[in-house]
């Protein structure tokens, strides 16, 4: 595996689109980046607000303005497309999350792989283990949102169970505390939270991007949910020798 910002990416995505929906915030501009990277053709969907934050992309890629989960805006983009990577946000009380998953898993291509994020919060088997630090930061975050009427952490809980429930080529990378910085390679994964590997519960948010988009050419991710962490942090290098 190459670290971004090696000339040596290869060029895997020649010839293939991919649809990023939600193009336009942190994760989804690294996924722009290491998607054009790696020679897809890049459609992007994002807020009719937001599209200037992809003004570096400008002629490098087609931008689709509107709601990630307006039905026809996500028919339209994900049309043709090999791959959709979905940056799943549980913003506001209009099930947000839920209905933008709904609608990629409702027009995308049957056999288009499709790869979605969402935070360790999200259990598909309930065979996680939470600390108790994470289940009260979550508990009381995610009540204060609800109450705020910003954020519906529930939403987001929801859309994943649709998620997996479907019959499409999902999967779903559930992403640990992220911070900025320059990549340090493809993250390590583990199925469940609370396993060793996973124990620094931190990664670059550049190397998250660049695990979502490495997903699409792994077959081996299909149905899966890898918790993912950074492979420099501490508990990966003690314990990486799993499923990454
Ligand atoms: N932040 C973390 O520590 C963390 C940890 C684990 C997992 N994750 C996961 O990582 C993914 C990216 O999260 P992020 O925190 O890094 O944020 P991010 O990449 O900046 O993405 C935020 C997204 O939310 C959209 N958005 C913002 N306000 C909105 C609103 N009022 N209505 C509709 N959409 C709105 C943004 O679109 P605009 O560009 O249009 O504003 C953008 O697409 C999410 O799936 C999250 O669950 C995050």
């Amino acid at each position: 595996m190459k670290p971004i910002g090696s000339d040596e990416v290869s060029k895997t995505g020649t010839g293939r689109k991919v649809c990023i929906v939600g193009a336009s915030g942190k994760l989804g501009r690294y996924l722009v980046k290491h998607a054009l990277d790696r020679g897809y053709e890049v459609v992007g969907v994002c807020r009719e607000q937001s599209v200037a934050k992809l003004a570096d992309f400008e002629g490098q890629i087609t931008v689709i303005p509107g709601a990630t989960d307006d039905r026809a805006v996500i028919a339209r983009a994900v049309s043709g497309c090999d791959a959709v990577l979905t940056v799943l946000v549980p913003w506001g009380m209009n099930h947000y999350a839920s209905g933008t998953a709904q609608a990629v898993l409702d027009h995308a291509g049957p056999d288009a792989r499709l790869v979605f994020s969402c935070g360790w919060h999200i259990t598909r088997d309930g065979k996680d283990r939470y600390t108790r630090k994470f289940k009260l930061y979550a508990a009381v975050l995610g009540r204060l949102a609800k109450l705020a009427r910003v954020v519906d952490l529930y939403d987001q809980v929801e859309a994943c169970r649709r998620i997996f429930a479907s019959d499409t080529r999902w999967t779903v990378v559930r992403g640990s505390d992220l911070e900025e910085g320059d990549s340090q390679g493809l993250p390590v994964w583990s199925r469940h939270v609370g396993d060793p590997v996973l124990a620094s519960n931190l990664t670059r948010r550049v190397d998250y991007a660049l695990f979502m988009v490495e997903a699409v050419e792994n077959d081996a991710l299909v149905h899966e949910a890898p918790a993912i962490v950074g492979r420099l942090t501490a508990s990966a290098l003690a314990h990486a020798s799993g499923p990454a």
